[in-house]
């Protein structure tokens, strides 16, 4: 057997081995999965605008206008038209000087961080922050204090020890697994108290907090008080990308600074005429948001209907935590079985023994699908005997455990 074979082995017995599942046509609010009609409550198109008329006919305009490919990263010959255009529209939005395209939210992370802190200095990382800003910390090499998810006396208390050798205080918006939000304005004084710089991940706020859907610091009543936000293209916008609104020093900076930007072909021109055809429908269309909002609030009660706890959540993610791993997958095959899909997560995506069913509405669900997958939900949990344990949200909000 090989060691790559023992390692497979291994993630199968401690039933963390993950397979793809194949989704014909588009990111509907149901879809084909695997040949089989199921309503789709795990994609990240919240908007409903990745399969959009509208978006859709830009990027295919922008494919025979601009072609498939930038041909190149943005510092060779890879900056084109709709990259400027794109950029100042996001920072508009933002109300930042300056935004700055990524491949993905992935690159945004690493890229901002490992420019932005270095060997010696100090980050400050919510312990459930994505994987992205995890890994961006690790490329730094900068030290991680990784403070208890959302704890600010915790935080506070990493700051005073780091003895102004803080770079930057980083964390989601909306927390990606929990649907919970950070709390930026506490996180704002601190960062202004210790001088410390403040970066927002805002991949799951954009298009669902705030006003217009402008995100997690527009909902907080912040601006500048916030140096950095990310911001992905693939998940409310629908397409595929990310941007990084900073000032416009900063967005220099990182234009010189930032690896994954430097070194990486710029995003295409189709997926930034998608995104920013779906910008412009955000827009023009706050009832969208809106309706997200008030559709993350219909499932969250039909769940608690049927005893299911969705612990912290506050938006359009909303976790059901089971605890045991493949006690989340039995949960999400038995209630795929019902024809509803939502994803089982594991670890790594979550710490040990809080692996859960992460359910994601979308704008365009109607109401009756949503209390209808709450029924089957609840029904597959009952066959199965799983009795929610709590959200993470709320048990990481214990004081009790260490950095
Ligand atoms: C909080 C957060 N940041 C960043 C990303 C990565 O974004 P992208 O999918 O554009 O790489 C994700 C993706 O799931 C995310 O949840």
């Amino acid at each position: 057997m090989t060691d790559v074979a023992e390692r497979l082995q291994e993630l199968r017995q401690t039933g963390l081995h993950r397979r793809l599942r194949l989704v014909a046509g588009p990111q509907g609010p149901s879809v084909q999965l695997d040949g089989r009609l199921v309503l789709l409550l795990c994609s990240n198109n919240y908007l409903g605008l990745a399969d959009h008329p509208q978006v859709r006919a830009a990027a295919a305009e922008a494919a025979m206008r601009w072609g498939a490919g930038a041909g190149a990263s943005r510092l060779i010959s890879g900056n084109m038209e709709p990259h400027r255009r794109l950029e100042e529209r996001l920072a508009a939005f933002k109300g930042y000087q300056a935004a700055l395209l990524f491949g993905s939210g992935y690159l945004a992370n690493i890229g901002a961080i490992s420019a932005l802190a270095e060997r010696g200095s100090v980050v400050f990382s919510d312990e459930l922050n994505h994987a992205s800003i995890v890994d961006g910390c690790r490329l730094s090499r900068a030290e991680t204090f990784v403070y208890r998810h959302r704890d600010v006396e915790h935080l506070a208390w990493g700051l005073t020890q780091a003895e102004g050798r803080g770079a930057l205080i980083v964390t989601d918006g909306v927390f990606s697994m929990d649907g919970d939000v950070a709390p930026l304005e506490a996180l704002a004084e601190l960062a202004s108290r210790h001088d410390c710089r403040l970066m927002v991940d805002e991949a799951h706020a954009t298009g669902a907090l705030g006003p217009g859907g402008r995100g997690s610091v527009a909902a907080a009543g912040l601006g500048e008080e916030v140096d950095l936000v990310v911001g992905t293209l693939g998940k409310a916008l629908g397409s595929y990308g990310a941007y990084v609104c900073a000032s416009r020093e900063l967005s220099e900076y990182l234009v010189n600074t930032a690896r994954p930007f430097i070194f990486s072909t710029a995003p295409p021109p189709p997926a930034l005429a998608a995104a920013l055809a779906a910008l412009e429908l955000l827009e023009s269309g706050p009832q969208r948001v809106e309706r997200l909002r008030a559709n993350g609030a219909t499932l969250r009660r039909a769940l608690a209907v049927e005893g299911l706890d969705s612990g912290g959540s506050e938006c359009q993610i909303v976790p059901v935590e089971v605890g045991d791993a493949d006690r989340a997958m039995e949960f999400c095959e038995r209630l795929l079985e019902r024809g509803v899909f939502a994803q089982g997560i594991r670890p790594p995506s979550v710490p040990e023994g809080s692996s859960r069913l992460r359910f994601t509405v979308m704008a365009n669900h109607r109401t009756a699908e949503l209390r209808r997958a709450a029924k089957l939900a609840g029904a597959a949990a009952r066959e199965l005997g799983v009795v929610a344990t709590g959200s993470a949200a709320r048990r990481y909000a214990s004081p009790a455990l260490a950095a």
